[in-house]
């Protein structure tokens, strides 16, 4: 089955590089990036913080690399201090968008309304979002965390059911305990969970696509173990993503 499967990384910069560093690193290894995705036939999209994105996206001009954004505004327009619109991403040339990573659900109290006028907002502008979820640690101690998704999954949910065209979406399982910590769960229980996405979005299959990715201290060894889940098309990679040594790795390890 994965054979036949599109399989997808993700570089998720978070703020790990300045706008210098950021122009510094795609300068140095663009063309290794492409050659990489090449070789590899993965398809490889970069998320780098809003303020490099127009330099980066003039930079992957001439790749076949995939631009991310990493939140985008849940308005179409207007007093909105700070924020950036699904609009200007698209013009920008983004084609992904990171939405509830748990990070900015923190950060900025999002509910589910707000995810689902952000999800909205991309598909009115044809960017795909990378919809994230996952399980706090007390969740996962109080086995609650099959409950904790299918909560999570609702907003996505409710803006399919509206759609009247065809959408791709990637859905990003990342338990909250495994971000950026170093511990990842057993295949057992990641396999468990992405059974219940699964499940939760197969009413939606026929006229939908789906990317499930999994995140959380994806690194070069874990990746080798993780790519065994049979549901997962990819990985979602912070920090060992700034490191083009490591992100290679990863993307390698989804061959076998
Ligand atoms: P991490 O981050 O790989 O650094 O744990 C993943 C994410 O938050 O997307």
């Amino acid at each position: 089955m994965k054979q036949n499967v599109q399989r997808f990384v993700v570089a998720n910069w978070k703020m790990y590089f300045s706008h210098a560093q950021a122009l510094n690193w795609i300068e140095k290894n663009s063309k290794m990036l492409q050659e990489l995705q090449n070789e590899s036939n993965v398809s490889i999209i970069v998320c780098p913080s809003a303020d490099s994105l127009s330099y980066i996206a003039h930079k992957l001009k001439q790749t076949t690399i995939m631009l991310g954004s990493q939140n985008c505004s849940a308005h179409e327009n207007g007093a909105y201090t700070g924020q950036i619109a699904a609009q200007s991403l698209s013009e920008i040339g983004c084609k992904w968008c990171i939405i509830g990573h748990s990070e900015v659900r923190t950060a900025c109290d999002e509910t589910d309304l707000v995810l689902q006028s952000k999800i909205e907002r991309l598909f009115e502008h044809h960017l795909s979002p990378i919809f994230c979820v996952g399980e706090k640690q007390e969740e996962y101690q109080h086995k609650t965390a099959q409950k904790k998704l299918k909560e999570q999954l609702a907003p996505l949910q409710r803006v399919l059911e509206r759609q009247h065209q065809s959408k791709t979406v990637a859905i990003a399982y990342e338990p909250l305990w495994s971000i950026g910590t170093g511990k990842v769960a057993s295949n057992d229980y990641l396999q468990e969970l992405f059974g219940i996405i699964e499940q939760s979005m197969e009413p939606y299959q026929k006229q939908h696509s789906f990317v499930l990715l999994y995140g959380g201290s994806v690194d070069e060894i874990n990746a080798v173990r993780l790519w065994q889940i049979p549901q997962i098309a990819g990985f979602l990679v912070g920090k060992a993503s700034t490191d083009f040594q490591l992100l290679k790795k990863i993307v390698l390890s989804t061959r076998g």
